[in-house]
C-alpha cells in the first residue's frame, strides 16, 4: 500500500490536485472536508454537530473525525492506498492516522505540503465562493480558517518532517505545473519505500537458490540469517562461538543473535530498495520482532512467499546435497535433518498463519526445475510489488 497526505492551508489547491493524483496512483480519496459537507447536506447527527463549527471556520472535534475516517478506510480495501486531503489536521489526528494505518500493516509514505502565499489564498477562495456554495468561503470565516491552520495544523507538518516524509511543493502556478511538482516528490518517495520480502519453506525447499536469484533480479539486499550466522561461526566471533552449539544440534539460535545480525545488515545498506529475508522469521516471536524492527524504520513486510515442498522431497534433496561439495555439516547427519524438519513443522508453520491473517502471503509450488519455480515466484513478486507501491 502507498499512502499520501495532501497538506496545505485552505485554498492551497488540495482538492484540485487530489482529483488527478487518485487517478494516477489508483488511490482511495478521503477528504474530511467533503465528507463533512456530505453529512451536513444529509442532515445527519454528525453533520449537525459539525455544521456550527465549520460555519465559524473552526476545527471539528477529533472524535468526529476519527469516526468518519475509520468508516471510510474500512469500506475501501481494494485499492493501492489512500490519499488524505485535509487530514490529519491536528497532531492528535496524526497519531490517530498512525494507529489506523498500523492496523492495516501500512503507514503514511509521504506528506505533500502545498505552499501558497496568503494573498493568493484569499483571492482563490473569494473567486471560488462565486462558483461553489460553501458555507465557509466568506472573508471573515476564511480568516478564521487561516488562523486555525497556523495554530493547530502547521505543527502536523513538523510531526512528519521529523519522520523525514514531509515534502514542500510550491503551490503557485498552473494546475499542470503543480501536478508535475507533486508527482516528482511522490516518485522520489516511492523509491525510498522499501520492498521487503520474506521467503519461507522447509529445509531443502530451495530457499537459498531461489532467494539469491530473486534478490539479484530485484536489487534487494539478501539477508540470510543462517549464512550470516555461519560466517560468525567461521570467524569464531563471540556470537559465533555461542551460536555454534545450537546450530550443530539443528536448533534455532536465541533471538538476540538474529536481531543483531539483521539490524547490522539494514544499517549498512541505507540506500537499499528493500530487503530479502531468507530463513527469517522462523517463529511467531521472530515474526513480531521483524515487524517491530521494520516499523521502527517506517517500513513493513511487503509480501511473504511459502515454497511448498513435501517432506519426502526435502529429505531427498538434502541427502543429494550432502554428497556434493555444497554439503553443510548439518546435512550429514540424518538425526539433524529430521530435527530441522521437525522444528520447521512445529515452530515455523504457525508463522504462516500469522502472515495469512495479514493477507500478504503467496503459496508457491516448489516442485519443478529451478527456472520453473523461479518463474512462479517472479510472477507473484511483481504482483505483490505493484500492490505494495
Ligand atoms: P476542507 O474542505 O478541508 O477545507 P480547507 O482545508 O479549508 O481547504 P479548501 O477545500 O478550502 O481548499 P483546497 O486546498 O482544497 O483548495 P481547492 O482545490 O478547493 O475543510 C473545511 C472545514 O471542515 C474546515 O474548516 C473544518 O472546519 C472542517 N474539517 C475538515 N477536515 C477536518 C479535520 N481533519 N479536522 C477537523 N476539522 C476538519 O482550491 C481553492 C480554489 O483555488 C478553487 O476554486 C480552485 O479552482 C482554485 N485553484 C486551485 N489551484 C489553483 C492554482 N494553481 N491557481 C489558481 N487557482 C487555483
Ligand atoms: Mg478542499
Amino acid at each position: 500500500m502507498y499512502n499520501i497526505a495532501l497538506f496545505g492551508p485552505p485554498g492551497a489547491g488540495k482538492g484540485t490536485q487530489s482529483r488527478k493524483l487518485i487517478e494516477k496512483y489508483n488511490l482511495a480519496y478521503i477528504s474530511t472536508g467533503d465528507i463533512l459537507r456530505e453529512e451536513i447536506a444529509e442532515g445527519s447527527d454528525l453533520g449537525l454537530q459539525a455544521k456550527s463549527v465549520i460555519e465559524m471556520g473552526g476545527l471539528v472535534s477529533d472524535e468526529i473525525i476519527v469516526q468518519i475516517i475509520e468508516k471510510k478506510i474500512k469500506t475501501n480495501t481494494e485499492v493501492n492506498g489512500f490519499l488524505f486531503d485535509g487530514f490529519p489536521r491536528t497532531v492528535v489526528q496524526a497519531y490517530i492516522l498512525e494507529g489506523l494505518l498500523l492496523k492495516l500493516n501500512t503507514s503514511l509514505n509521504c506528506m505533500v505540503s502545498l505552499e501558497v502565499p496568503q494573498d493568493e489564498l484569499m483571492e482563490r477562495m473569494q473567486e471560488r465562493s462565486k462558483k461553489e456554495n460553501r458555507i465557509d468561503d466568506t472573508t471573515e470565516v476564511i480568516e478564521n480558517r487561516l488562523k486555525e491552520y497556523k495554530n493547530k495544523t502547521i505543527p502536523v507538518a513538523e510531526f512528519y518532517k521529523e519522520k523525514g516524509i514531509c515534502y514542500s511543493v510550491d503551490g503557485v502556478g498552473t494546475l499542470d505545473e503543480i501536478f508535475e511538482r507533486i508527482t516528482n516528490v511522490v516518485e522520489q518517495s516511492l523509491t525510498k519505500t522499501w520492498l521487503n520480502v520474506v521467503l519461507f519453506g522447509p529445509p531443502g525447499s530451495g530457499k537459498g537458490t531461489q532467494g539469491k536469484m530473486l534478490a539479484d533480479k530485484y536489487d534487494l539486499v539478501y539477508i540470510s540469517t543462517g549464512s550470516l550466522l555461519r560466517k560468525e561461526i567461521e570467524k569464531g566471533s563471540e556470537m559465533g562461538l555461542a551460536a555454534k552449539e545450537y546450530v550443530e544440534k539443528g536448533d534455532i539460535v536465541p533471538d538476540e543473535f538474529a536481531i543483531k545480525l539483521i539490524e547490522k545488515q539494514i544499517q549498512t545498506h541505507p540506500d537499499a530498495k528493500g530487503f530479502f529475508f531468507k530463513g527469517y522469521p522462523r517463529t511467531i516471536v521472530q515474526a513480531y520482532i521483524l515487524d517491530g524492527l521494520l516499523r521502527k524504520l517506517n517500513s513493513s513486510v511487503s509480501c511473504v512467499f511459502n515454497l511448498d515442498v513435501p517432506t519426502l522431497e526435502s529429505i531427498k534433496r538434502l541427502s543429494v546435497r550432502s554428497k556434493t561439495e555444497k554439503s553443510r555439516y548439518y546435512d550429514m547427519d540424518t538425526d539433524v535433518i529430521i530435527r530441522r524438519l521437525e522444528s520447521f513443522q512445529t515452530r515455523t508453520s504457525p508463522v504462516l498463519n500469522y502472515y495469512e491473517k495479514q493477507k500478504n502471503i503467496y503459496n508457491i509450488d516448489g516442485i519443478g526445475t529451478e527456472e520453473e519455480v523461479f518463474e512462479r515466484l517472479t510472477i507473484k513478486l511483481e504482483l505483490a510489488f505493484k500492490n505494495a507501491r
